[in-house]
């Protein structure tokens, strides 16, 4: 036998094609399809089990004064002389602050969702049913988040809405949501970002009520739409363009370290009379922000990891930097 192409084609000594090893990688993908596309249908039916709608099911509000413990705010480590009545503005305008983003980045994904679905090439693929699930329990809990943000009535404003910040939030916007691998692997960092904020939430003793179901209630819901972040992450890097994959490699962790800093955008340290700029930016050095950075972002790359979008060994400065992590993949300077 003759190899005449090693990575489509061999041919018997007659000249005539015996195998193609591309129809083979072609079966193996198509394979892995069927069986990830089986999952997602699992994932399809748990979602039809657990419909939850917040306006009846998730009724209350949230109470007055702090809505959570100091250990938890992003100032924790800046040995901040606050009254009370400081820290409960504080705690109200962080947590605002960070649902707002929230609703935000759900928004962002929804966009990606339609257009994925909007170019779908089947309709009957399960993984159409399962976004439309997605978008569904977003639209239903964000619902509840704006009902949140409302009790809250925060009153600070973020500077990073306008101007530059402002421009580049829409350029990246744009550009996200028509690239999937990339739109996929910075869901996989706003959905485990917010998972072990909530998780720390609902834990903590001296959350607000009202705040623990609400964060129940998402992180339910949530790990699901991570379980299919997970599932869709290695094929769509199989079909992703090289500037999708370039941009999951080296503009993505960027952009989840600007997701990070900014859910406490600065206006909010200006509620309590602090100075903005120079809180956040000193929250974000603290060590209480760094190691929760880490541990919030390590899961997204070890799921890079996973799926071989990365390898242990050669991952990116970048992705090193905001995972707190070393070219094997190994956490330092926690
Ligand atoms: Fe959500
Ligand atoms: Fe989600």
């Amino acid at each position: 036998m003759t190899i005449t192409d090693d990575t489509t084609r061999t041919t018997g000594p007659d000249g005539v094609g015996t195998e193609f090893t591309a129809a083979k990688d072609a079966a193996r993908r198509q394979e892995a399809r069927e069986a990830t596309g089986r999952r997602v249908a699992k994932l399809n039916t748990a979602s039809v089990r657990r419909v939850i709608e917040p306006d009846t099911d998730v009724v209350g509000s949230v109470g007055e004064g702090a809505v959570y413990g100091r250990q938890l705010s992003t100032v924790a480590d800046l040995d901040l002389d606050l009254s009370e009545e400081q820290w409960a503005t504080l705690s109200r305008e962080e947590l605002a602050s960070v649902v707002v983003a929230g609703i935000r980045f759900e928004s962002l994904l929804m966009s990606g969702f339609a257009m994925q679905l909007a170019h779908a090439p089947s309709m009957s693929d399960p993984r159409v049913t399962y976004m439309l699930h997605e978008i569904g329990e977003e639209t239903r809990h964000s619902r509840l988040f704006v009902r949140l943000v409302t009790q809250l009535a925060p009153k600070a404003v973020s500077p990073l809405d306008k101007g530059l910040p402002g421009w580049f939030f829409r350029q990246v916007t744009r550009f996200v949501v028509r690239r999937p691998a990339t739109l996929f692997t910075l869901v996989l960092a706003g959905e485990e970002i917010p998972d072990l904020l909530q998780k720390k939430l609902v834990e903590h003793p001296e959350t607000d009520p009202f705040v623990k179901e609400v964060n129940r209630y998402h992180r339910l819901e949530e790990a699901r739409h991570l379980a299919y972040a997970r599932l869709s992450l290695p094929e769509l890097w199989a079909e992703a363009s090289w500037f999708d994959r370039f941009s999951v490699k080296y503009l993505v962790p960027v952009i989840v370290q600007i997701m990070f800093d900014g859910m406490v955008h600065p206006g909010v340290y200006e509620t309590v009379g602090l100075p903005g700029m120079a809180t956040w930016r000193a929250a974000n050095h603290s060590a209480h922000q760094v190691s929760t950075r880490h541990e919030a972002t390590r899961p997204v790359l070890a799921t890079l990891l996973g799926a071989g979008v990365l390898q242990a060994g050669r991952i990116p400065a970048l992705w090193r930097r905001v995972t707190g992590v070393d070219r094997q993949g190994q956490p330092v300077g926690d």
